[in-house]
């Protein structure tokens, strides 16, 4: 009776996610448990064109979104009729594709007469830090959300008040990875592909860039470093040289790129923590599923006497239980009506 079921929807980008999570009835507060979580995956649509086409991802959100809610409700044993609350990440992401989840998560609001939360999608993957460390305390924390479409250190004062201190100037860190990984002629998603070729692979075999190093800045850009990997693939002949690099040099290709990424992810993570003076650190995003990434955050926040909180991989890539934050703004009041809209950019609520 004090506890508070809600369902989550997550459907900004490429995996279709529903979520059940149980938290305590506000006022009263506290970090909610995940009952289940389940994603479909689009890659198999996306794959055979090297990345996320819009329209397909919108249709493929159409035919899966009640399916995942269905089987989210069954493996948390609970019906509808439970539910106390629904929320759904309405921002940023693709709009055709957020306009399913919103459209979905309006519908059962409405019919099963309970709030509707919306919420925001990078919230939710530095959320997803104290969701999987329900008994440590993550905020205040300087946080990192490396994905596919970002790559930004925050001030995160609470879950909800978290002020941006810098990003990508250019291509986010999982979007240079998909595209390094199409270079070497690697499959899709590029991630788990380039980690894969890196670990036989020796990461000082090519001296890649690493931009904005000794920079004052908490900026970031990789386009610099997608093309020196064209470049190397190239070879000296860079008009007539190959576009596709001889299997024996991708190894070494995709270590050497990876580190790359991994220094200054690395670098300004800690300028951030320097800066801020803060003693803990939370990690999300897709990026944040990298073995080496992780080993390597990690070494450094011990150094420097900073907590690190990276969520285990299933909750750092997409999924819904990250928009269990939506019951801590539930806790604070912040419901949305059922005109609500999606936004495709970042926008402060
Ligand atoms: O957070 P996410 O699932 O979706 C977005 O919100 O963008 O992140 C997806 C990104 C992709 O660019 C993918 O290549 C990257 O995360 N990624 C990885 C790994 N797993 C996923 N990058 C490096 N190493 C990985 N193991
Ligand atoms: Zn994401």
């Amino acid at each position: 009776p004090d506890r508070l079921l809600l369902l989550a929807i997550e459907t900004t980008c490429d995996e279709t996610g529903a979520a059940i999570l149980e938290g305590p009835k506000p006022p009263a507060e506290g970090v909610p448990r995940i009952l289940s979580s389940v994603v479909s995956s689009q890659i198999g649509l996306h794959k055979r064109f090297g990345g996320v086409v819009p329209e397909i991802a919108s249709r493929a959100h159409v035919t899966q979104v009640l399916p995942m809610i269905d089987e989210a409700l069954r493996r948390a044993g609970v019906g509808l009729a439970d539910l106390g609350a629904v929320a759904v990440a309405t921002r940023p992401g693709l709009v055709g594709a957020l306009v399913v989840g919103l459209t979905a998560a309006k519908a059962l609001a409405l019919a099963l007469d309970v709030p509707l939360i919306a919420v925001d999608h990078l919230e939710g993957h530095l959320y997803a830090c104290q969701l999987a460390f329900p008994d440590r305390q993550v905020f205040p924390c300087v946080g990192l959300v490396v994905s596919g479409g970002h790559t930004s250190l925050y001030h995160c004062r609470g879950p909800l008040d978290c002020e941006l201190l810098g990003g990508t100037v250019d291509d986010a860190a999982g979007e240079a990875f998909d595209k390094v990984a199409s270079l070497l002629g690697l499959g899709y998603p590029g991630g788990p592909e380039v980690e894969r070729a890196a670990k036989a692979g020796n990461p000082r075999a090519y001296a890649f860039p690493r931009s904005f190093l000794h920079d004052d800045r908490l900026a970031f850009s990789f386009s610099g470093l997608k093309t020196a990997v064209l470049y190397a693939i190239r070879g000296p002949n860079q008009e007539r040289g190959p576009v596709q690099p001889s299997p024996a040099a991708i190894p070494d290709l995709a270590a050497s790129f990876q580190e790359a990424v991994v220094d200054v992810l690395v670098a300004k993570t800690r300028q951030a923590l320097k800066q801020t003076g803060l003693k803990r650190l939370g990690v999300g995003g897709g990026v944040a599923a990298n073995a080496r990434f992780r080993q390597r955050l990690a070494e450094m926040a011990d150094r420097i006497g900073v907590q690190t909180f990276i969520p285990p991989a299933s909750l750092c890539t997409d999924n819904a239980a990250m928009a269990g934050i939506a019951l801590i703004k539930l806790a604070a009041g912040q419901t949305s009506d059922l005109d609500v809209d999606v936004a495709a950019g970042l926008v402060r609520p």
